[in-house]
């Protein structure tokens, strides 16, 4: 087979940031996708329905002339978000979820929820209208090791909101570990979770042998490699609980390699083929458009895209920098060869 048909995909996690970025991040998110679900932690973060009205035009002002591709707006939430906010954000009609980050979890997140506990009435106004949480599933409490974070957070918190919002549909974003695809797994319908390209094809060992790669340091971090093999099982077994979302999440090299460098990995130079990549080397290619191009679609209610794009086996050598605001990025897999290309 040297050749891959597959019905458009989406992202369902990405990261555009904004104004100047916005030049190179939109075109890369179009390349291979149907549809974007626009991150909101910008500064300030995308509180309402205005801010993201406004943010939504920014980045359709940089779509590329011809391009179907649509970006749907997540609102953020805070200690402030009120319920009369969420049914503002579910007449819009462009927004598509309501992004939770505890306060101090990631890359501009100190807007966040400080304490999930005082979000009910906002969690019932969601359950009520039926919009989409996605949840930033990590524990911040000081004592509890950055490599756990993501397990306690499913017991702890994850556990008791989904038997307390029974019928609240939850994405938990970019899973990372064996109990989050099996706490996804055993959950209802309701319960879904995206998987980053850089969690499947790493583990901590890639990060930190050898030397410190800053390059592949994102939030939730790497884990050790029995959760790489989850995340790679529950990914190409054809469940239609989980689905693409790469938290593409473009910073400066210079932001990267340094003494406190940021989280993320940019990713959309060549999305589709790392998943493809991914799927390949666990012979799984005929589960690749599921999870790619129809499981998001299904959970979030939205059709299917109408057009396909097709992959070629073809070797190709990934660039070792790219142009980005001022300067550059280090994109994901830099300068190596991957061994399945876009037809573009
Ligand atoms: C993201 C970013 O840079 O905005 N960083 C990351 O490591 N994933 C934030 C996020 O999604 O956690
Ligand atoms: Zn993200």
């Amino acid at each position: 087979m040297d050749t891959i048909t597959l019905i458009q995909p989406d992202d369902w996690h990405l990261h555009l940031r904004d104004n100047q970025a916005l030049k190179t991040t939109v075109p890369a998110a179009t390349r291979s996708f149907g549809r974007g679900i626009i991150m909101p932690n910008l500064t300030p973060p995308v509180t309402d329905v205005k801010k993201a009205s406004a943010y939504r035009e920014r980045i359709l002002a940089q779509r590329p002339k011809g391009s179907n591709w649509q970006p749907l707006m997540v609102l953020y939430l805070t200690d402030n978000t009120s319920p009369a906010d969420i049914i503002a954000a579910a007449d819009s009609g462009f927004i598509y979820g309501c992004k939770y980050y505890p306060a101090g979890a990631t890359t501009n997140s100190a807007s966040g929820v400080t304490n999930l506990d005082n979000m009910h009435a906002v969690f019932e106004a969601m359950q009520e209208v039926g919009m989409i949480l996605q949840m930033h599933g990590e524990v911040t409490a000081p004592d509890i090791d950055i490599f756990d974070r993501e397990a306690v957070f499913i017991e702890r918190h994850l556990r008791p909101l989904v038997a307390q919002f029974p019928k609240l549909k939850i994405v938990m974003e970019h899973i990372t570990t064996k109990q989050g695809a099996d706490f996804v797994l055993s959950a209802g319908d309701n319960i879904a979770a995206s998987i980053t390209p850089q969690h499947l094809l790493h583990n901590r060992n890639d990060m930190l042998v050898g030397g410190i790669r800053p390059h592949l340091f994102c939030l939730p971090i790497l884990k050790r490699n029995i959760h790489q093999q989850a995340l790679i099982n529950i990914a190409t077994s054809g469940s239609h609980k989980v689905f693409l979302g790469t938290d593409s999440a473009p910073h400066t090299q210079g932001a990267k390699e340094s003494a406190c460098g940021c989280a993320g990995c940019f990713s959309h130079h060549a999305a589709i083929e790392l998943y493809a990549e991914v799927f390949d080397q666990a012979n799984a290619l005929d589960k690749l458009e599921a999870f790619a191009s129809t499981n998001g679609p299904n959970f979030y209610g939205l059709p299917h895209n109408q057009v396909s794009i097709e992959l070629k086996k073809q070797a190709w050598q990934l660039p070792d920098s790219l142009p980005f605001e001022d300067t550059q990025v280090i994109p994901l897999g830099a300068g190596t060869t991957l061994n399945w290309k876009l037809v573009e």
